[in-house]
């Protein structure tokens, strides 16, 4: 029996084979909301316009709120005959309003459809995660307020270098979700508009109203050409490129997080509900949240790439390569979502260890550079010299085996004889962090001014948009 859908000018069915590579509706059935909120729009627009009756346009509005009933209530039938969402929800419509439901499709395709309903799921992906992203940054900064005068060790090459706070740290991370929420910000800025009425790829004779349809879902305005309403998806390219920075930046977290509680930095310790046990080593307590999170990383990463590769050689318009765009999007999107819950968790359960990252900090000579800043502000020697003077105290601490501020002044002024023991009153790491007080500095009292305003900002925004 042929389709009876487009199966007008069929004699055979589609080969088994032919059914399973064609069928998307086990990825695409994620759209029935949108799907039913897009035909709805489409349905009242065709009454208004006088393309089909009123009584029409009213029995397919209730013919598919009684679709989103029965799929919510999981007792409609999803069929891969019927190939995808959009023909899946028209076919019961039909059988449920009858004649009616065979006049919906006037003036619109399954192309400006699926386009329709693709950037509707999108635009409520980004809104779903932007206060997901926010939640996140209002943990980070909590943890600041507490700890915006923990000492512990910044690193360079993951080597030690300079002290700054742990507060300071977590301040990093709230930046860079800062600017994770703008890029989707402006993602959806550019998203929001409709691609329906652009029909199969030219328009369509019908006295369609695009402006109604769009304003009906929330667009700003209709696309303004056709070919490009149904065959482009940088709008998922964008929210997919937002996701990939923003997993980037939750992988790293992940990083350090996994470093810092291992027994060698002993920096963290993350809570039980945040970490899972060994089957073999019972003293074992692993990360696999964050371990977990770098991973995922690659898989957004991945649904990047895969969507970017579908596009690169279509030509205009519709091409059914655009099927495939769907399964990544949808992964990669839910498992940011995923992926920003399990790091929000560990954040606001996670105990510093501040003794042991004061010691840490305290290693290998960390504020070097707090002496080589004395002696040209005390000396007034250029920095050049000021820098190979303290490498050469540095070496004698080293041979000596001590900090150092525990080394003995008469050593230092063996070096440089100018050196007086105010110098060792910028050696402590407390007084290297509290001495960083320009811009953006590791200074506590920066960092707790920066860390409350963050506060405030979050806590008044809410589950605001704005980044
Ligand atoms: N399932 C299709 C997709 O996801 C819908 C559009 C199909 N259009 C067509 N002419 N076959 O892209």
């Amino acid at each position: 029996m042929s389709n009876s859908m487009w199966g007008g000018r069929f004699t055979g069915s589609p080969a088994s084979i032919m059914e399973e590579i064609n069928a998307s509706i086990d990825v695409d059935r994620k759209l029935y909301r949108q799907d039913i909120a897009a035909s709805r729009a489409h349905a009242e627009m065709l009454g208004r316009q006088g393309i089909i009756g009123a009584d029409d346009a009213e029995k397919l509005k209730a013919g598919l709120d009684e679709v989103l009933r029965e799929i919510e209530a999981g007792t409609f039938t999803f069929s891969r005959e019927r190939e995808d969402i959009h023909l899946n929800v028209e076919s019961r419509l039909t059988e449920i309003v009858g004649e009616a439901g065979k006049r919906l499709h006037t003036g619109r395709s399954r192309n400006d459809q699926v386009a329709t309903d693709f950037r509707l799921w999108v635009r409520d992906a980004v809104d779903r995660i932007l206060p997901e992203i926010a939640a996140l940054q209002l943990a980070l900064a909590e943890r600041a307020v507490e700890t915006a005068a923990m000492v512990m060790p910044g690193f360079t090459h993951l080597q030690t270098a300079q002290p700054v706070t742990f507060g300071h740290h977590m301040l990093a991370y709230v930046e860079m979700l800062s600017r994770d929420r703008g890029r989707f910000v402006d993602a959806r800025k550019r998203l929001n508009e409709s691609p329906l009425g652009s029909a199969a790829l030219a328009g369509t004779p019908f006295p369609i109203d695009r402006h109604a349809t769009a304003a009906a879902l929330g667009f700003d305005r209709p696309m303004a050409n056709s070919l490009d309403g149904v065959s482009d998806r940088d709008f998922a390219v964008e929210a997919l490129s937002a996701a990939s920075l923003c997993a980037i930046h939750l992988s790293r977290l992940g990083e350090e997080l996994v470093l810092w509680c291992s027994a060698q930095f002993g920096f963290v310790r993350l809570s039980d509900a945040f970490t899972t046990g060994s089957s073999i080593m019972p003293q074992k307590r692993n990360p696999d949240a964050a371990e977990l999170i770098r991973a995922k990383a690659g898989r957004i990463v991945g649904a990047l790439t895969s969507l970017l590769i579908v596009l690169k050689g279509l030509p205009l318009a519709y091409q059914k390569d655009l099927q495939d765009d769907k399964a990544p999007t949808f992964e990669a999107m839910e498992t940011l979502s995923l992926s920003l819950a399990a790091m929000t968790g560990m954040i606001r359960d996670l105990a510093p260890d501040a003794a042991r990252m004061r010691a840490a900090a305290g290693l290998a000579f960390s504020t070097a550079t707090d002496l080589a800043d004395w002696l040209v502000r005390v000396l007034g020697l250029p920095f050049r010299e000021a820098h190979h003077v303290t490498g050469r105290i540095v070496a004698r601490a080293e041979a000596l085996g001590v900090t150092l501020d525990a080394l003995p002044l008469a050593e230092m002024q063996e070096v440089e004889g100018r050196i007086t023991a105010d110098v060792f009153g910028v050696l402590s790491v407390e007084s290297s962090v509290a001495s960083r007080t320009s811009y953006g500095g590791t200074a506590p009292a920066n960092v707790l001014r920066e860390a409350k305003a963050w506060v405030e900002r979050l806590g008044t925004q809410g589950a605001g948009k704005g980044a």
